[in-house]
């Protein structure tokens, strides 16, 4: 395909996505477990609710809340340019961290950069670029994945890791094999730390064992139960007889899963972001006393970021209220205190 032919077919299916995000309510799965752990409540929490202290530092950078804007959009065109504007402003104006979406998009068509300079909306927030792992067996090169940090000025670089998603998309790459050799041969080329992600089937412990190994450090599960890839690749397919995006819409790991599996092999000093169907402050309190350090929300984001940088400040100062309420609610002042706290689970 040429460059022109693959900037047109990504960027359209980063629109199709979006369609389909508005029009099928049945994409959120509400499967991702918090909703069966139950905690355990203070009714003496011996605590200021004015003074919990819920800041973290995250790529080195302190935040105000444990709060990630997950991987969503990028490319051409003045809508994919003003949700990113949008949600960057918002990230600053909080003191929360953000993702951009997969940056592929910029190599077969410059001007999409345009959507992942993004650094001059949020001088001070944590910003993390995103390329698909599999890319790496299709051309890629550590200098595009280098090229792809430097237009956001990253903090660090996202490799998302997505097989269901692309077993089930029509265009989709199937060659997932060698992987875990050319991540290894990558970490150590690039400026700033790489970070694994799935997209919403969750990572296993296996997985993290192998980017372990490879160098990588920081790990996002992206767990089953929120947004399903597989029912929204599911709407996008070429032939009407199809339906394996539908079979497998409730494929992989709950978060809550991913997170316990993830405690079990990561070492103290990585880093664990738990996303997936995280859709309230309560919800990010749970995700922490599994083990995560940050939380990460896509969708929810979403339909905000495509009114306006106040509203996307909305939703991101109800999470924050919601999860200092939890917070005081479990006695804990800081996010030290709920972290690994699995005392508090019932
Ligand atoms: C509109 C949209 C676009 C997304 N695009 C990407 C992407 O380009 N790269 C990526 O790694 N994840 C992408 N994701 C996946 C999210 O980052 C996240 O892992 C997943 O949606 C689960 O989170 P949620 O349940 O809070 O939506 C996208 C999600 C949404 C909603």
């Amino acid at each position: 395909m040429s460059d022109e032919a693959v900037d047109r077919s990504v960027a359209g299916r980063k629109l199709d996505h979006l369609r389909v995000l508005a029009d099928d309510p049945g994409v959120e799965r509400s499967q991702s477990g918090f909703d069966g752990i139950n905690l355990t409540h203070r009714a003496l929490p011996e605590l200021h609710l004015d003074e919990i202290d819920p800041s973290v530092d995250f790529l080195g950078k302190p935040m105000r809340f444990p709060l990630l804007i997950s991987s969503m959009t990028g490319g051409s065109g003045d809508a994919i340019l003003k949700i990113n504007q949008t949600l960057a402003e918002a990230a600053e104006a909080c003191g929360v961290a953000m993702a951009v979406g997969s940056q592929r998009v910029m190599f077969a068509n410059p001007v999409a950069g345009q959507s992942f300079d993004l650094r001059k909306f949020a001088p001070t927030a944590p910003l993390i670029g995103n390329i698909g792992a599999v890319q790496l067996r299709a051309g890629l090169t550590a200098q595009h994945c280098q090229d792809a940090v430097d237009v956001l000025q990253a903090d660090g670089l996202y490799l998302h890791l997505n097989p269901l998603q692309e077993a089930v998309q029509p265009e989709g790459d199937r060659d997932f094999s060698g992987l875990a050799a050319a991540i290894t041969d990558l970490v150590p080329q690039m400026s700033v730390p790489l970070l694994f992600k799935e997209v919403g089937s969750g990572l296993s412990a296996a997985d993290i064992r192998l980017g372990l190994k490879a160098g990588v450090r920081h790990f996002d599960v992206a767990g089953r139960g929120g947004t399903s890839w597989s029912r929204i690749e599911y709407h996008r397919r070429a032939d009407d007889a199809d339906d394996l995006g539908l079979v497998f819409q409730d494929w992989g790991l709950t978060t809550v899963e991913a997170l316990q599996d993830a405690q079990s092999v990561l070492p103290k000093d990585a880093v664990l972001i738990a996303s997936g169907g995280i859709r309230n402050g309560i919800d990010m309190a749970k995700a922490i006393i599994l083990g995560a350090d940050v939380c990460g929300l896509a969708a929810p984001l979403l339909s905000a970021a495509r009114q306006s940088t106040q509203a996307t400040i909305d939703v991101i100062c109800r999470l924050d209220r919601e999860f200092r309420t939890a917070m005081f609610l479990l006695g804990c002042a800081n996010c030290a205190a709920l972290k690994n706290n699995t005392g508090l689970l019932r």
